[in-house]
């Protein structure tokens, strides 16, 4: 036990207590038997079973979703498992009276919002082996059986604690915008490593790029230059760990270090920033550098969609700027809750000489020599070269933005699918310093945040 960390402490207010789980379970037997009955009315021959963490014991208390998925015998086709997927999914919601959202996996599935849970409707096929994958969501099942046949429960309580552990260092989440540790890896690292304390050891003192994982020596690490190389023990054609960024792979290494240097109950508690306009306009006044943030609408569409389109436009004005010699210190982006994106664009300078330096051929080629200088009257000789001050374009970075977002010139910019119309509708570009001062804790904290990365990695 590392310091004095109580982790049965930590676990009661994590986990679901046993008649919690009893209550939780029977919920989702009733609406399991809702879906059953109504197919077999229906003649259509299906299993419906709870799967992921609430099914494996790894779900925390509160975010306690479930993931119902209805098997489908392989002769199905796609098209009838989507259409039945929907509409069983829509049956069962409108019998208890919940909320129905329509989300996209690899197939479209139905998300109810009932009783306060969120519950994922999902058909699969009922495969037996990885060989008969039809769809990326077949696998789901296999994970359950292997995690139910081989997790513990202490070594789910252990998951849970590296769950939580993830959840406030932000790495937690598979998803685009965290592009972190899924469930089902926490759960493969258990399986592993045993103890919530031994993942962590290993992770601060044995983790380098490429570490390989390979519960059931399949062999195959070596088809993977992902960070974190994590065989899936159902497929030994997938690595668990793809959607783990470089970024986030580091940060929970360190965030590791940290917490075995310091031991803390805080690690399993979010940490919420606390600044102020004033400080944040004092941090930057002492970076001396010029930060803008483009704000601009995004289409209310799934995270995974968007923040992809969102990170691809920041790296597009990165480009641009540079060749305009306007080079970035550093740079960053989130969605506010209002579906409104800022992109932080954080420059060295913003304002630039009037001339710049154009260079020309050797003066031993006579040829172009002459040709650069009916081109450049002004050009003058360097060492062995020509050389001419050529105007730039744009001396300063709100005149660059003012330009490259008419609509005429917008073709040099790589902007997502669903942005470049939303751009053009409307747009604002300010200097971070004058834009906080009229925001509210939400854009204070995000910005905080560029500030300080590191900020949520230690206690
Ligand atoms: N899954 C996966 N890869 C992902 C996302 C999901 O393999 N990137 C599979 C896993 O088998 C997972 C199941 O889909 O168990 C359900 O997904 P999700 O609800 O995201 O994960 P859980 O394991 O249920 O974890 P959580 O506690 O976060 O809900
Ligand atoms: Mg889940």
């Amino acid at each position: 036990m590392q310091g004095d960390i109580i982790y049965n402490q930590i676990l009661n207010s994590i986990k679901p207590s046993e008649e919690e789980r009893k209550v939780l379970l029977s919920f989702s037997d009733k609406l399991r038997n809702i879906i059953l009955d109504y197919a077999k009315e229906k003649n259509v021959t299906i299993d419906c079973r709870l799967v992921g963490s609430m099914a494996k014991k790894t779900s925390l208390i509160d975010k306690a979703d479930f993931d119902i998925f209805m098997t489908f015998p392989l002769d199905y086709s796609e098209e009838e498992l989507k259409e039945y997927g929907l509409e069983f999914g829509q049956y069962c919601i409108n019998v208890v009276g919940g909320e129905s959202e329509k989300r996209y996996a690899s197939h479209p599935y139905i998300t109810g919002l009932i009783d306060g849970f969120e519950v994922d409707f999902v058909p699969c096929y009922n495969i037996k082996d990885a060989n008969e994958l039809k769809s990326a969501v077949d696998r789901t099942i296999l994970h359950t059986d292997y995690v139910q046949s081989h997790l513990t429960d202490e070594e789910a309580d252990q998951v849970l604690l590296l769950k939580k552990f993830m959840s406030s260092i932000n790495t937690y989440g598979a998803n685009y915008k965290v592009s972190g540790f899924s469930g089902y890896l926490c759960e493969l690292l258990i399986l592993e490593y045993h103890t919530f304390e031994n993942v962590i050891t290993n992770a601060a003192n044995n983790w380098h790029n490429k570490f390989e994982i390979d519960l059931e020596e399949y062999g195959t690490c070596s088809n993977y230059k992902d960070p974190l190389i994590v065989i899936d023990p159902v497929d030994k054609n997938r690595n668990v760990a793809a959607a783990l960024s470089m970024q986030k792979f580091s940060e929970f290494i360190v965030a590791s270090r940290n917490y075995l240097k310091n031991p803390s109950e805080d690690y399993f508690e979010d940490k919420h920033v606390k600044t102020s306009v004033d400080e944040i306009i004092h941090e930057f006044n002492k970076r001396q550098t010029k930060c803008y943030v483009l704000s601009f609408n995004v289409p209310k569409l799934p995270t995974d969609v968007i923040y992809p389109q969102v990170n691809k436009t920041m790296k597009s004005l990165e480009k641009v700027s540079k060749m305009y010699d306007f080079r970035l210190l550093e740079k960053g982006y989130y969605i506010s809750s209002d579906n409104v994106a800022h992109i932080l664009l954080e420059y060295e300078v913003d304002k630039l000489s009037n001339v710049k330096i154009h260079h020309g051929p050797l003066v031993q080629d006579a040829n172009n020599s002459i040709n650069f200088k009916n081109k450049y009257p002004n050009a003058y000789i360097h060492n062995n070269k020509w050389i001419s001050l050529t105007n730039r374009k744009y001396i300063t970075v709100q005149d660059m933005i003012t330009n490259i977002f008419k609509k005429e010139n917008m073709s040099i910019l790589k902007l997502g699918k669903n942005i470049k119309e939303e751009i053009l509708n409307k747009y604002f570009f300010e200097e971070v310093t004058e834009y906080i001062k009229s925001e509210n804790t939400e854009d204070l904290s995000n910005i905080y945040m560029h500030l300080y990365p590191n900020f949520k990695l230690e206690r």
